[in-house]
């Protein structure tokens, strides 16, 4: 089966730095791919590569083997690949289902925010998401872990075929960590295909099937899991020897 990402030998310049660096990878249909890498390694940048909201300078993008790069990031939500962000972006003014229902007319531009089945398909989000009760609460009410729900929620209200979430566990406890595990789990089983970038390597771990693993946006290591914490670049990076 062809994938349905491809990263083809892409490369993203700020100023003379490469933050990507002649980057290739591979996504299969179904997988949750783990990213991974110290502070300004490349991953947020990665993402928003894939998601428009910056150009390759080299390479080139493909999704469901049709080229992403270049589309503005409201086609490529359009297309099925949506993110979420490091630090949540809901709209403050807007309660927990008006956020979702905007994302979903975000998506498909057909109905007004109180349309009555975007509202319907809205709390059915809210419901998968362990927010059903939270629905008239605006975010600055949320924990850090509702918030973080809310944050793939609205990701979700997309429809998307790849899902990629940035720091989905940063700032949270053990406990809103495994409820996030379990909807990442969730939304797994209905057939999402995601990246997830972590620093939380153990929580990672245990979700993901494959890993990549970036250093100065340069990818320094793939494979298992268990490949990946053995490997020496990996703890190199990590343990930075700063030499
Ligand atoms: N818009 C930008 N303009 C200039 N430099 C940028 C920009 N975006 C990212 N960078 C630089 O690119 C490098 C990679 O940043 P990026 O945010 O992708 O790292 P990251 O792996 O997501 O790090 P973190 O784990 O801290 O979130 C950093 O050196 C960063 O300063
Ligand atoms: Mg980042």
């Amino acid at each position: 089966m062809p994938p349905i990402l491809k990263v083809a030998n892409i490369s993203r310049f700020f100023g003379g730095v490469a933050a990507i660096s002649e980057l290739s990878f591979a996504l299969s249909t179904g997988e949750i791919l783990g990213l991974i890498g110290p502070n300004g390694a490349g991953k947020t940048t990665l993402f928003n590569l894939i998601t428009g909201f910056l150009r390759p300078n080299l390479g080139e993008i493909y999704f469901q083997g049709r080229r992403l790069a270049g589309l503005k990031p409201h086609k490529i939500v359009a297309r099925g690949v949506t993110r979420t962000f490091q630090i949540p972006k809901p709209f403050g003014s807007l309660n927990c289902l008006e956020n979702v229902a905007v994302s979903m007319v975000a998506k498909t531009g057909l109905a007004r925010r109180h349309d009555p089945e975007m509202l319907r398909r809205s709390r059915l989000i809210l419901e998968t998401t362990g927010l059903a009760d939270k629905e008239g609460m605006l975010p600055e009410a949320l924990t850090q872990g509702d918030l973080k729900k809310l944050e793939i929620a609205r990701a979700l209200a997309t429809s998307p075929h790849l899902l990629l979430l940035d720091e989905p566990f940063a700032g949270l406890t053990n406990a809103e960590i495994a409820g996030i595990s379990q909807l990442i789990e969730q939304v797994h089983g209905r057939g999402v295909t995601m990246i997830i970038v972590e620093h939380r390597l153990r929580e990672l771990m245990r979700i993901v099937q494959r890993v990549v693993a970036l250093d100065f946006g340069e990818k320094i290591a793939e494979g298992t899991p268990q490949e990946i914490t053995s490997h020496p670049r990996v703890i190199e990076a990590y343990l930075g020897t700063g030499d």
